[in-house]
């Protein structure tokens, strides 16, 4: 069920029952964090690989420290400058997180997301929220309360409906397993102004099957067609207009454009949209122009690198 009742949201959880939440980058499937089969349960409903670990949201600081055993100085600077954010820190685990949360590694992804409706839940709960994309493994994320029911209608006990994504895309991941910070996964929050707070970073950003993030597999964000990148807007209206559903932005006719006038913000804000209604469509395949490569632009040109590998 699609609602705003925080109260049965609550009562849900407590009762280690699965709630789809909005955040401003995606909506997540959220369980009690600290109940390993309620964690279980989300893995079961998305159809998720145990070796993929969940990011833990938390409403305050102080639930990091007790979630972790250190918070480096250049973590703590990154939370001062980008929470509530979308951005997930990856920390030395406490032994208050469940082996289930982190599939077993001794590190664990915490987040303080910046939707009212979820900080509310939060701060109403006195346990923090496991939560992945609230979509099938290694579908296209939810970005509003009716992508949820329409994937995982019959799997979720509630559904809070808190209108659409903001960013639209997932959090950046910055992981601190050794000196130097780490960004596994490009995401709401760009490279650049996390280099102006903390100096420069490394970037582990996996490509393959085996994956460093486990998450991070090399076919993700897929709709179930074909999809096909070009390397820019004008090079679509060569596709064959019957066959092809085609995602632009600019100026140009597309089937979807998603900000005619190139604003990378409202680009990752529709990009999810546009896979899910190439998918719905009645076309055999998506052809997709690759965003301009910086900012979040690299963000969405890594979903969508990844949206397109067969
Ligand atoms: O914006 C987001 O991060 C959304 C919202 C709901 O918060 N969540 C999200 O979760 O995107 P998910 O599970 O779809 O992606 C989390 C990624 C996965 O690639 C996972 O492998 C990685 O984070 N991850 C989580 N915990 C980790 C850990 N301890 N070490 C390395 N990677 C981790
Ligand atoms: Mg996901």
């Amino acid at each position: 069920m699609i609602g705003t009742d925080l109260s049965v949201a609550k009562q849900l959880l407590e009762a280690d029952k699965l709630v789809a939440i909005p955040t401003e980058t995606v909506y997540g499937l959220a369980a009690n964090a600290l109940h390993p089969t309620a964690v279980l349960s989300i893995y079961k409903a998305k159809n998720r690989p145990s070796f993929d670990p969940l990011i833990v949201h938390v409403n305050s600081v102080d639930w990091v420290k007790k979630l972790t055993l250190d918070i480096p100085k250049k973590a703590q600077e990154l939370m001062d400058s980008f929470w509530p954010g979308p951005l997930t820190l990856i920390l030395p685990k406490s032994a208050m997180v469940p082996d289930i949360v982190t599939s077993g590694l001794g590190f664990v992804g915490v987040r303080m997301p910046r939707h009212p409706l979820t900080k509310e839940l939060l701060s109403n709960l006195d346990f923090p929220l496991a939560a992945p994309s609230a979509n099938p493994f290694s579908y296209v994320s939810p970005t509003t309360a009716q992508h949820v029911e329409d994937q995982l209608g019959n799997k979720v006990d509630y559904i809070i409906d808190g209108g659409p994504c903001v960013v639209g895309l997932e959090s950046t991941i910055v992981s601190f397993e050794t000196d130097i910070p780490k960004i596994l996964r490009f995401g709401g929050i760009d490279q650049e102004a996390i280099e102006k707070v903390i100096g420069s970073v490394d970037l582990s950003i996996t490509n393959n099957s085996n994956p460093t993030a486990p998450g991070q597999l090399d076919k993700h964000y897929a709709t179930g067609k074909p999809t096909y990148l070009v390397n820019q807007p004008y090079e679509l209206l060569l596709f064959n207009q019957e066959d092809v559903f085609t995602i632009g932005y600019g100026e140009g006719l597309f089937d979807y454009n998603l900000s005619p006038t190139t604003d990378l913000d409202e680009m990752a804000q529709n990009l999810f949209t546009a896979l899910r209604l190439a998918d719905k469509s009645k076309r055999a395949d998506v052809a997709i122009s690759v965003a301009p490569h910086v900012g979040i632009g690299k963000a969405i040109n890594d979903r969508l690198n990844r949206a397109s590998k067969d």
